[in-house]
């Protein structure tokens, strides 16, 4: 049987600070418990994934995913990595609903390439690379979703800047995600926020110096385990989002449903106007929490932080 080498990588959730985070106010986000999994063999230059529809066949010149070449170019300019390798990618993490399923994909398999290359898949070349890739997707990319995919933890960031926060999360405080399928473009949703910025920016910059305070005080609530605390600075971290315009009425209505089944706390995480909800919630809520946000006709995930970031998996032929 010819070597399979194998690499998993987590997505991410903001809990707190995102749209303040892009005027340079702190941001706290942390790696969860789903992952982009990798596995590479020998073959002709081939990357693939039927889940995610991507496919980059050097041998004929296909590519459909830039930032993925990017990885590959790059890992043969540091390394002179071959082209005689076949990864195919597999992923639980939501795709395009601010989740890090792009870095997580980029991550695990810069890691996989380097591991079957004999290369000691070290985290800060996995993190250089990542990033490249990153470049690729993103405009000006924070560099949050690959830090968080390459080392794990909760991190908070600010201006470019990232610091793990010292925590041992406690096994019975779950995060439950729920996707709220709707659609929207990232760069759209910030865009009308700094224009609403502009317009009101008296009152808009006490609001964003509120959400720093709110940030500089949820790390001290997860250094001290006190997530009673951060569950309520959760939910007055979602009103200041919906004061900047970015919620909706599916949004709180899911938001609602968490609280109301006993979340220590619920808001958006990410853009806003759609995609995902995230409550904190204890390992006794989770069940009424599963029930409610399914009587919305939504699928939830419940998820971990996940503290060690990208690594090798089993190959589980
Ligand atoms: C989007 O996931 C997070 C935002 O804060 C945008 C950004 O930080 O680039 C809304």
């Amino acid at each position: 049987m010819s070597r399979m080498v194998c690499s998993l990588a987590p997505g991410k959730v903001i809990l707190l600070g995102e749209h303040f985070v892009v005027k340079g106010m702190p941001a706290i986000g942390a790696a969860v418990t789903l992952y982009a999994r990798v596995c590479v063999s020998r073959g002709q230059g081939r990357v693939e994934s039927r889940q995610l529809g991507l496919l980059l066949d050097l041998s004929s010149n296909t590519v459909n995913d830039k930032g993925l070449y990017r990885v590959v170019e790059e890992l043969a300019g540091r390394f002179g990595l071959k082209r005689d390798f076949h990864a195919t990618i597999d992923s639980e993490i939501p795709i395009s609903s601010g989740m890090g399923s792009s870095a997580a994909v980029a991550v695990s398999t810069t890691h996989a390439l380097l591991s079957f290359a004999g290369v000691e898949p070290d985290k800060k070349v996995v993190w250089e690379v990542s990033f490249e890739a990153e470049k690729v997707y993103h405009v000006r990319p924070s560099g949050v979703d690959n830090t968080l995919s390459t080392y794990g933890g909760v991190m908070v960031y600010e201006r470019g800047v990232f610091n793990r926060v010292k925590t041992r999360w406690p096994d019975d405080v779950l995060i439950v995600i729920a996707d709220s399928g709707v659609k929207r473009s990232t760069g759209s949703v910030v865009a009308d926020v700094l224009n609403r910025y502009d317009k009101y920016s008296k009152v808009m910059s006490r609001i964003y110096d509120a959400a720093s305070e709110l940030v500089r005080d949820a790390i001290k609530s997860i250094e001290t385990g006190d997530f009673a605390r951060l569950g309520e600075l959760m939910n007055i971290n979602h009103g200041l989002l919906s004061s900047i315009g970015v919620s909706s009425r599916v949004l709180e209505s899911i938001v609602w449903a968490m609280r109301d089944a006993g979340a220590l706390g619920a808001k958006i995480s990410g853009a806003g106007r759609g995609g995902i909800v995230i409550g904190l919630v204890e390992t006794s809520k989770v069940p009424s929490v599963i029930e409610k946000i399914k009587s919305l006709g939504l699928a939830p995930l419940v998820v971990q932080i996940d503290d060690e970031g990208v690594r090798r998996a089993p190959d589980n032929r």
